[in-house]
């Protein structure tokens, strides 16, 4: 069977980096390039983090591209309280020694997908001021992209603000226009990801990795505790569902939905106002996560990296 080729725009970051991890690991997908965009933390460090990974983990012939420093209209704005200033909490990786592509994300999004029509899925797991940028550019980008999956939104609370979610907070405005594109989005929100915990059992099973999980896997998805969260059940790897969701589309069950991103709100911006209901659907939205199947599948692609 041939991989899933995928193109991802992310925000390394902690949960980002294992998502790179699985889409390099996991036999079924084909990495094809990697942009970055500020967002968990300045861009410069966001794009230090993609080339690093890159070369530690050896997927050194995937262009890593640099997009937008910072939203279409908005403040910058960033989550180094949870991903560290750095933006993979206290994980030191060698220094990179090959260049970053010369090319600008929003270039190299429509190159890649202009050069092979339906075949190659987009995922963004940061904020989608790329993606705007790109589809300002090239409208036909919404019709090229095999698949276009987000981890970002909600459709019942926020985690930046009660009612939105980062990557949709960071740049509304994108979000928005992301979703007026013409393509189906398929929305993995806090409702779907909250699912996916790395709680004690999971710790000890990534653990079980060798030296992947206890120098890599392990300082990504364990760096960040909420101190306002009396429950607290471990950290989730938002943006592995995100990956996860190109191969294993069977992990999770979705509904239809129409998706608009709140811009004007003072309490309210950045939230995926999502209705079920709608007869104009542009979203497929996950909203449950066999959990066992998901960790079963992620923890066997770590395995094989770690081998
Ligand atoms: O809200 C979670 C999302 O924001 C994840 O993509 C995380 O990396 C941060 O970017
Ligand atoms: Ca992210």
């Amino acid at each position: 069977m041939t991989a899933a080729k995928l193109l991802l725009d992310c925000d390394p970051g902690l949960d980002d980096a294992l998502a790179i991890l699985l889409a390099h690991s996991d036999p079924a997908l084909e990495l094809v390039a990697v942009t970055t965009v500020g967002g968990n933390v300045v861009l410069e460090n966001t794009t230090r983090n993609a080339l690093e990974l890159r070369e530690h983990l050896g997927f050194t012939d995937v262009p890593v591209a640099a997009g937008a420093a910072g939203p279409l209209v908005r403040e910058a704005k960033n989550a180094a309280e949870v991903h560290g200033p750095g933006g993979i909490g206290d994980v030191i990786l060698p220094p990179a020694t090959l260049p970053l592509d010369p090319r600008n994300a929003v270039d190299l999004i429509i190159e890649t997908l202009r050069s092979a029509p339906g075949e190659i899925h987009l995922v963004a797991t940061g904020p989608m001021t790329n993606i705007a940028l790109a589809i300002r550019q090239e409208p036909r980008v919404a019709e090229w992209a095999a698949s276009f999956v987000i981890m970002g939104g909600s459709f019942t609370r926020g985690n930046t603000t009660p009612a939105a979610e980062f990557n949709i907070y960071a740049d509304p405005e994108a979000a928005a226009e992301v979703f007026r594109a013409g393509w189906q989005v398929v929305m993995v929100g806090l409702d779907l990801t909250l699912q996916a915990l790395v709680d004690d059992a999971i710790k000890d099973r990534m653990l079980a990795l060798g030296t992947l999980g206890r120098e890599l896997v392990v300082p990504l998805a364990t760096f960040w505790k909420d101190p306002q969260d009396p429950d607290w059940g471990g950290q989730a790897v938002h943006d592995v569902c995100a990956v996860a969701y190109i191969s294993r589309p069977d992990l999770f069950t979705s509904v239809p939905a129409r998706v608009e991103v709140e811009t004007a709100g003072e309490w309210t911006a950045g939230m995926t106002v999502t209705d079920f209901r709608s007869s104009i659907p542009n979203a497929l939205v996950p909203v449950k996560l066999d959990v066992a199947g998901f960790w079963d599948y992620v923890l066997g692609c770590y395995a094989r990296a770690a081998s």
